[in-house]
């Protein structure tokens, strides 16, 4: 299938996702949960409170749901939550449409879940989603997922270049204890992202 073309649209803002969810063109769309999301979650030994930002069409969050987690997923695009609505089922409350850089009256939460929404944002975002994300996960509590890394700057996805990159966004109010290869990657994605867990410091 080609690729479709969209009108010139900042990434930075809805109308770019509602377009593409529109067209059903989600090249970032990973259409299973994947094995290390999967391990995770069976290594927990319990439920926790986990927000999904940018969720899309929030397979992830109905595998939190089914999971028994208290998950809330958010995100900004119309037409993604109306994908995810397709998806949820029962679980459709689970979601919402909102900004992330917004107030979310559950925060702060135990888990936040990093799936394809870093890469979503213009690096000249990316001070402001790790001060955020420093915000949203409770002190002691983890951000967990999958990070992009590839050279260049032009996106999305937008790549970190480096692990010092993530570090200097993170270091500040995080310590990594975890960073994995990932063997599951849809194409996009292939060879270039680790699935990586960060602890809030108290
Ligand atoms: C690349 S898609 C990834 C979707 C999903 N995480 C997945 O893996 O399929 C990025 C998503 O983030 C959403 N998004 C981007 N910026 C956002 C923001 N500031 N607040 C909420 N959602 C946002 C977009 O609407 C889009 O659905």
């Amino acid at each position: 299938m080609s690729t479709p073309t969209f009108p010139k649209r900042d990434p930075s803002g809805p109308e770019f996702w509602d377009l593409r969810y529109e067209a059903c063109f989600a090249p970032w769309d990973a259409r299973k949960v994947p094995a290390r999301l999967r391990e995770f979650v069976a290594s927990g030994g319990r439920a926790r409170t986990v927000l999904v930002p940018g969720c899309g069409s929030a397979r992830d969050v109905r595998y939190f749901a089914q999971s028994g987690w208290t998950v809330v997923g958010i995100d900004f695009s119309a037409e993604a939550l109306a994908a995810a609505a397709g998806e949820l089922g029962e679980y459709a409350d689970r979601v919402r449409r909102g900004d992330f850089f917004a107030p979310i009256a559950e925060a702060p939460f135990e888990v936040v879940y990093e799936r394809a929404f870093l890469c979503a944002l213009p690096r000249r975002m990316w001070e402001a989603w790790s001060k955020r994300v420093a915000e949203l996960v409770a002190p002691g509590g983890l951000l967990a997922g999958f990070f992009y890394f590839d050279a260049g700057d032009r996106g999305p996805p937008f790549a970190l270049n480096s692990q010092a990159e993530l570090a200097a966004l993170l270091e500040g109010a995080f310590e990594r204890l975890e960073d994995v290869p990932v063997d599951d990657s849809i194409p996009v994605f292939e060879g270039k992202e680790r699935w990586q867990v960060w602890r809030r410091r108290g």
